[in-house]
């Protein structure tokens, strides 16, 4: 919220506001504040950083909090220098010229505002929100940039001068050679950033790790997951989860395929088919699970699609390998991989099957070969499916078409 008056706008005959992200503050900074501090008279310099915006790459920049803390810690030692938290606290969009008009009804009728820009600013000026009414409101200082050309900062100058009657300065300043962007890149592969930033600043950001990659979560571990699956599954469902993940590591060593990812993928093959509805309808939603027709007519069909959006969010397992096998263990897919075979199949033939016709040819022929098993569980499948007029998901269908034909093609 607001305030009513920023006092920091008061008692001043100079005043000087420095607006900008100051992700992070830097020496720069400082040093051409310093500068225009000398060289103008300025009793006050105003920090001004901007409320949340983007950066030029589109990135998130670090929340207001944080970026306000390192700018008091910058100038903890300069009385002069102050951080106004004005734009932070506003609301919506800030222009400049709006920011302006509520320091001028703040200040003492005899106050003079200088506002400090890059020469970058000077050349997009006309482009601002009322060119004009800014320069009524204040005087701007402008500052070479790396890359400006003095003399063309001055011709830029005097024309806007004479378009938007109204004042600007030209201060000579070393141009910083620091970037608050070069500070990030640095910062995050862990390289010193001490001489670019006050100390207090540096120290900060080293220990909160600021612009730092957040670290990967960890995949839990097995036992976590067996835990995990025991409170989130019927008593039922878990004991075929157990059935499934011990017959696709058997399936795994006979076909030469990881172990480790077979019975990770056969555990989390079904972790999140006891979803309740209404769970199972928020998740799809937040974890952006495309939802076609099918599966929006029948959700038995949804559970292998969010199932790997769940593995990958709550169990925190990266390997596309394993989530693509947890995603097509229902409808299956054309030219799956053996994991991905496996475990379609684990999921048909495991231990704790109840017994139902075509279950014993399917376990004995899962041990001579895969493509035959899953032409031979596919045609038991849909004939089931068709028998119960449940809905028949038409991937099924392709992935059936699919294998009849890479079986015949061996022959
Ligand atoms: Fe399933
Ligand atoms: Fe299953």
């Amino acid at each position: 919220m607001m305030k009513q008056v920023y006092p920091e706008f008061q008692n001043c005959k100079k005043l000087l506001l420095f607006g900008g992200t100051f992700d992070p503050i830097h020496n720069g900074h400082l040093a051409i504040a310093k500068t225009v501090q000398e060289t103008c008279g300025i009793d006050r310099v105003i920090f001004l950083p901007a409320g949340q915006p983007a950066h030029k790459d589109g990135k998130p920049v670090t929340p207001a909090p944080m970026r306000v803390k390192m700018l008091q810690l910058a100038v903890e030692k300069e009385p002069s220098f102050v951080v106004s938290l004005l734009d932070v606290e506003r609301e919506g969009k800030t222009y400049t010229v709006d920011t302006l008009e509520l320091i001028h009804s703040w200040t003492d009728s005899d106050t003079e505002i200088y506002f400090l820009v890059g020469a970058d600013s000077i050349h997009d000026f006309p482009a601002w929100r009322q060119p004009e009414k800014i320069l009524s409101l204040c005087e701007l200082i402008a500052v070479d940039r790396p890359g400006y050309d003095t003399n063309t900062l001055l011709k830029e100058i005097q024309s806007l001068e004479q378009t938007y009657h109204g004042t600007i300065h030209y201060v000579k300043t070393e141009p910083m050679r620091i970037s608050s962007s070069d500070i990030r890149k640095r910062a995050k592969r862990g390289a010193h950033i001490a001489s670019m930033v006050p100390e207090a600043v540096a120290k900060l950001i080293k220990e909160t790790k600021l612009y730092q990659d957040k670290p990967v979560q960890k995949a839990l571990t097995k036992q976590e997951m067996i835990t995990r699956l025991q409170d989130t599954l019927s008593v039922k469902r878990f004991i075929h989860t157990m059935g499934v993940a011990q017959e696709a590591v058997k399936l795994a060593k006979l076909y030469h395929e990881d172990e480790t990812q077979a019975e990770i993928a056969g555990l989390l093959h079904d972790c999140a088919k006891d979803y309740p509805p209404a769970l199972r309808d928020r998740l799809c939603k937040e974890y952006k699970v495309p939802l076609d027709e099918y599966l929006k007519s029948s959700p038995g069909l949804i559970h292998p699609f969010l199932g790997a959006e769940v593995a990958k969010r709550e169990y925190h397992i990266t390997d596309e390998a394993i989530l693509s096998a947890i995603r097509y263990h229902t409808t299956g897919k054309p030219n799956m991989t053996t994991l991905e075979k496996i475990i379609f199949i684990a999921d048909y033939i495991e231990p704790n099957r109840a017994p139902f016709p075509g279950l014993d040819e399917a376990r004995k022929l899962a041990y001579t070969d895969l493509d035959e098993t899953m032409v031979f569980m596919l045609e038991h499948t849909i004939a089931h499916v068709q028998e119960k007029s449940s809905v028949l998901h038409p991937l099924s269908v392709e992935t059936l078409h699919y294998y009849q034909n890479a079986i015949k093609d061996k022959l």
